[in-house]
């Protein structure tokens, strides 16, 4: 039986939220409560799932008068443990998956205003079916949510070109931990009217408010691309073809991601119908797509003729354009799926790492060094968004190696690679995937006092209480 508090809090609850809108049996919450790594395992009170911003916002107000946590969870998809509650069973895990609603599209103002709880791949959906395109594009994008990837600003293959998620938003609406709603939908692409306070919460981890809406740019809908999967000498030679392609297309490129060899290898055993788009094995390559919303760019011949010359000058040992839709999905499938066939493959240790892009070669060099002489059991995977100068230097475990000695290693690996990062290359030990539970000693480790400071004060005036999403980011 529930205890009489908490059973007058879960009554209030189911009120307030209406038909379907609360999960207390421990088989309904039990999807919740486990992160899609399976780091953490949490309980809850119970799970809510609030249907409009205005019930979000009155959920919080209850919590607030009550002292009640609360987590929010867009899709589940996060590496940081950011969605998972704590062990003490006394948090609400606040989910916003009904909370879906595309509210507008406004194809003349290359705008749209999408709830939270909207799957990105819908969002996705909804540009394009209004001639338009929106730029985030993530390998958890058929899952992860317009409020998650708002509350980490995601990034993905297509920052080169588009930004971060930071960059593709003009407005939210934000539940604040107070109950109150802040209204801030613009739509708007110049508004100097005082501080940017919609930038609090992007990239916040549900620390500071509940996102409800966002109001999102959209762009001119591509109607041609280009894309080859090469094999380039080295990373060096990767970071050069890029510069090469950016002129030659008249920055056109929209993704640019560096694949080493094992990557090719993990994808084609273990995921289903990826093949290894070249003959003979090479050390490294690069997927590149050049994209255009123009009908007839001729950027067939640009990469073509980019290519060729790069392969004249040694960069490069081989490639291959796809020649049709299936062959670039089959370039991009082999790509996306390097996290699934990582962990189909065995324990990993991920490192998500930034550097400046002319210095990310050197960094996997001398990363990459460290790695074969003092990691026997490991074998280094590090591939990703070269274009943003943001590799995912991540280690799995090697074939017959022991699991648990691997895992139990990976605190002192991680602080030689994120030492590396941030003390030799003026680099950030977590580029795209965010803080959560998982990296807040790091953020006390490496962020300016007087930055951390700000952040502190900046969360004790937004939630004086400390009732959101407690313990992520800062403690
Ligand atoms: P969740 O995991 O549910 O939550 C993430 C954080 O946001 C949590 O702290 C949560 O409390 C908070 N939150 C969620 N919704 C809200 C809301 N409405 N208001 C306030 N706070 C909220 N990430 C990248 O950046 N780039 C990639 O290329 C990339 N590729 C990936 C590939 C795969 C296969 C997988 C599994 C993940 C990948 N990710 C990537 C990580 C992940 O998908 C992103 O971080 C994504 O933005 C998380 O969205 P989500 O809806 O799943 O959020
Ligand atoms: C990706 O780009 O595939 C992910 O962000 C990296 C990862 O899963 O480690
Ligand atoms: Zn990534």
């Amino acid at each position: 039986m529930r205890a009489a508090p908490q059973s007058a809090f879960l009554e209030r609850l189911e009120h307030l939220l209406g038909a379907g809108g609360l999960l207390t049996a421990e088989s309904d919450a039990a999807p919740f409560l486990v992160d899609q790594r399976e780091l953490y395992r949490g309980k809850a009170i119970a799970v809510a799932l609030p249907d409009t911003a205005q019930r979000v916002a009155d959920v919080l107000e209850l919590c607030n008068e009550r002292g009640i946590a609360v987590v929010p969870q867009g899709g589940n998809t996060g590496y940081c443990g950011g969605a998972t509650p704590d062990e003490s069973g006394a948090q609400l895990l606040v989910s916003l998956k009904r909370l879906n609603r595309i509210r507008t599209v406004d194809a003349l103002n290359y705008s749209l205003v999408a709830e939270a709880g909207c799957v990105l791949a819908d969002v996705q959906r909804a540009a394009d079916e209004a001639d338009r395109f929106f730029p985030l594009s993530l390998g958890s994008e058929g899952t992860c949510q317009i409020g998650g990837n708002l509350s980490t600003n995601a990034g993905g293959l297509h920052v080169l070109r588009y930004g971060m998620m930071r960059d593709l938003v003009l407005g939210l609406e934000v539940a604040l931990a107070d109950g109150r709603l802040l209204s801030a939908l613009t739509a708007l692409r110049k508004d100097n009217t005082g501080y940017d306070i919609k930038s609090l919460f992007l990239g916040a981890e549900g620390t500071l408010g509940i996102i409800t809406a966002a109001s999102l740019k959209l762009y001119p809908r591509m109607s041609t691309a280009a894309t080859a999967f090469a094999a380039v000498r080295d990373p060096r030679a990767a970071v050069q073809l890029l510069a090469r392609l950016r002129e030659a297309s008249g920055d056109r490129v929209s993704s640019f991601e560096l694949i080493p060899r094992l990557a090719v290898e993990l994808t084609t055993r273990h995921i289903p119908g990826v093949r290894d788009p070249l003959d003979a094995p090479h050390a490294w390559y690069v997927l590149c797509e050049l994209a255009s919303a123009r009908p007839a760019d001729g950027l067939d011949a640009v990469l073509t003729e980019s290519l060729q010359q790069a392969l004249g000058a040694g960069l490069l040992t081989d490639a291959a354009l796809a020649r049709n839709e299936g062959e670039r999905a089959g370039f991009w499938r082999l790509r996306e799926t390097i996290p699934e066939a990582q962990r189909r493959d065995g324990a990993s240790l991920k490192h998500d790492v930034a550097v400046p892009v002319a210095a990310i070669a050197q960094f996997i060099e001398r990363a990459g060094a460290w790695v074969r002489a003092n990691v026997p059991d490991g074998r280094l995977i590090a591939y990703g968004h070269v274009g943003d100068g943001n590799l995912h230097f991540n280690l799995n475990q090697a074939p017959g190696a022991d699991r648990a000695a691997f895992m139990a290693r990976g605190e002192a690996i991680k602080r030689v690679i994120h030492d590396m990062v941030v003390r030799e290359f003026d680099g950030s030990f977590s580029a795209e995937h965010g803080i959560g539970r998982l990296k807040v000693g790091e953020l006390e480790r490496y962020a300016p006092p007087v930055e951390l400071d700000l952040m502190r004060a900046v969360k004790h005036a937004l939630d004086p209480n400390g009732i959101l999403n407690p313990g992520k980011v800062l403690r």
